[in-house]
């Protein structure tokens, strides 16, 4: 057999199109070979993935490619777009010359073609508000963005107990301020006999990292009506994925609110998605670009979260996949748990670089057709070496691939399109409308007025003690009442989340792992 058969050979895998998504054409010396089309089976895309390599040499592109097939292999994907340059993929792409001539190279006939999409704003900006209330945050996250240590953290846990024994709602930041004024004044005692000891300074501090959270625009993000994760599950009139686009490029200078957003989103789809196990294809992919962002400034703690929720949620069918320029942005544990590696051409400027190329090289396997250390910093744009599982879930041969074009248009879209897909949006009317029902911050707010009233009157009346203690108790069972029956679908829930970053050794009681 020739090299080139051999080759082939090695690469073709049987799938179709109903099983495997195609990227590209394997390159052999230098070109690409028509026979040997590279294909990753959908069932192996819950092993998660990485696509790495250099500023422009294509990762993003590469990453539209892969989401776009899923969906059309009817798979929603969500998309972490950082830069703005994702939205591309709403909107049908346009054939030019080099993408002619890519994909005469390849022999796949280029096919415009958009993908119906939602665009999503944690921040407030266009698109549809994907919000989280304080509650369901939890006290371990939001100790954890807040950056406070363990004494504070150990407060903010307290506070979030008495606010469900309570049945006082948490659901903006609002509320949660309101609730630490209480603490601090009038419900001060109230709380000491029940929880022990409280530091006004610690509770001081928090308030003033709440604040700081705040001029963040995380008010934003925090609040009703909070985002059902199944609504990331839909698929289009022709049963095609749909892909939700969540906008991110005012949070790219906070990194600590980006990677607590992810683990959070992470956490809440591994709570309320169904154990699934090994099946066909996945539920939903989701792609972070710019990934180092949620590594770079993540502690130790942080990223043994992300290792174990990345480890679990396969079983719930959901495939995760980071974009970033070096694989080593990416913890060790999450890389070794990686089924599809794409590795763009990276760039030998620094004795650094040199070094990371070559560990980059040897953590592929042995290759009879390249020298890998080679060919990382020589492949082109919309090149990229790549392995892969098979349906067995047994690594490839590493194949070099001249990857297509993607069917939708690259890069972003104009303001006016934009308008256009959030206006049509289904989920417009349930998200987007401001709702501030009945909380923890109307309710102390109600109880002030109450107790100022009280005491014009028993000025007047001159009825002092008895009517003392009266309100603070009606106060708090009106808050009862008002929100048990609301708040228990939410509780069932949130005790899921929280149970199972308890799990993950971070909840509830066990304070310690986070700082
Ligand atoms: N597969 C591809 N097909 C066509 N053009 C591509 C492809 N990959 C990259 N390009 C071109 O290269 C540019 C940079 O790619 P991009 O994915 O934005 O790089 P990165 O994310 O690595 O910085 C794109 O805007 C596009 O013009
Ligand atoms: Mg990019």
């Amino acid at each position: 057999m020739s090299l080139q058969d051999n080759f082939t050979q090695s690469i073709i895998t049987g799938y179709n199109s109903s099983n495997a998504i195609t990227l590209g054409a394997g390159i052999l010396n230098g070109s690409p070979i028509k026979e040997a089309q590279v294909k990753i089976p959908l069932k192996t895309l819950n092993r998660h993935g990485l696509i790495a390599g250099a500023t422009g040499t294509g990762k993003t592109v590469t990453m539209q490619i892969i989401a776009e097939s899923i969906c059309s292999a009817g798979i929603p994907v969500l998309l972490m777009d950082l830069k703005g340059d994702l939205s591309g993929i709403s909107k049908t792409g346009a054939l030019n010359a080099k993408i002619e001539e890519r994909h005469n190279l390849i022999g796949i006939p280029y096919a415009a073609k958009g993908t119906t999409s939602e665009l999503m704003s944690i921040s407030g900006g266009s698109g549809i508000k994907l919000r989280a209330t304080v509650s369901e945050f939890g006290p371990v996250l939001f100790s954890k963005i807040l950056e406070l240590n363990e004494t504070q953290s150990g407060l903010v846990a307290m506070l979030f107990k008495y606010a469900d024994d309570k049945g006082l709602l948490l659901l903006d930041l609002k509320d949660f301020k309101a609730l630490i004024k209480f603490a601090s004044e009038d419900g001060k005692s109230d709380l000491q006999k029940e929880y022990g000891n409280i530091s006004t300074a610690s509770l001081g501090t928090i308030l003033r990292k709440v604040v700081e959270l705040e001029s963040q625009g995380a008010e934003q993000f925090f609040g009703e009506k909070s985002f059902e994760v199944n609504d990331l599950l839909r698929t289009n009139e022709n049963g095609e994925g749909i892909a939700s686009i969540i906008r991110l490029t005012d949070i790219q200078d906070k990194p600590k609110l980006f990677s607590t957003f992810m683990l959070s989103l992470l956490a809440e789809i591994y709570s309320t998605f169904p154990e699934v196990g090994d099946i066909e294809k996945p539920k939903l992919c989701v792609f972070i670009d710019e990934a180092h962002l949620i590594f770079n400034e993540a502690s130790k703690a942080l990223l043994d979260q992300i290792e174990s929720i990345i480890k679990l949620i396969r079983s719930k069918g959901v495939g995760v996949f980071f974009i970033t320029q070096n694989p080593y942005d990416v913890p060790e544990s999450v890389l070794a748990q990686l089924g599809l590696k794409v590795q763009h051409a990276l760039r030998a400027f620094t004795e650094k670089d040199r070094k990371a190329i070559k560990k980059t090289a040897e953590n592929y396997p042995i290759s009879e057709f390249y020298k890998t250390d080679e060919l990382l910093t020589s492949l082109g744009i919309g090149q990229a070496l790549i392995s892969a599982l098979n349906e067995k879930g047994i690594p490839t041969p590493l194949a070099a691939v001249h990857l297509k074009a993607p069917s939708s248009r690259i890069g972003v879209i104009s303001q006016d399109e934009l308008n256009e897909i959030v206006s049509k949006s289904k989920l417009l009317d349930k998200y987007n409308q401001v709702v501030d029902r009945e909380s923890a911050y109307e309710i102390f707010n109600k109880r002030l007025e109450e107790k100022a009233n009280k005491s014009e009157e028993d000025v007047e009346t001159e009825t002092p003690k008895t009517s003392k203690s009266k309100p603070e108790k009606s106060i708090i069972e009106k808050a009862t009442e008002n929100t048990m029956v609301r708040q228990v679908g939410r509780t069932i829930f949130k005790e899921l989340t929280r149970g199972l970053l308890g799990a993950l050794g971070v909840g509830g009681k066990k304070k310690k792992g986070w700082f």
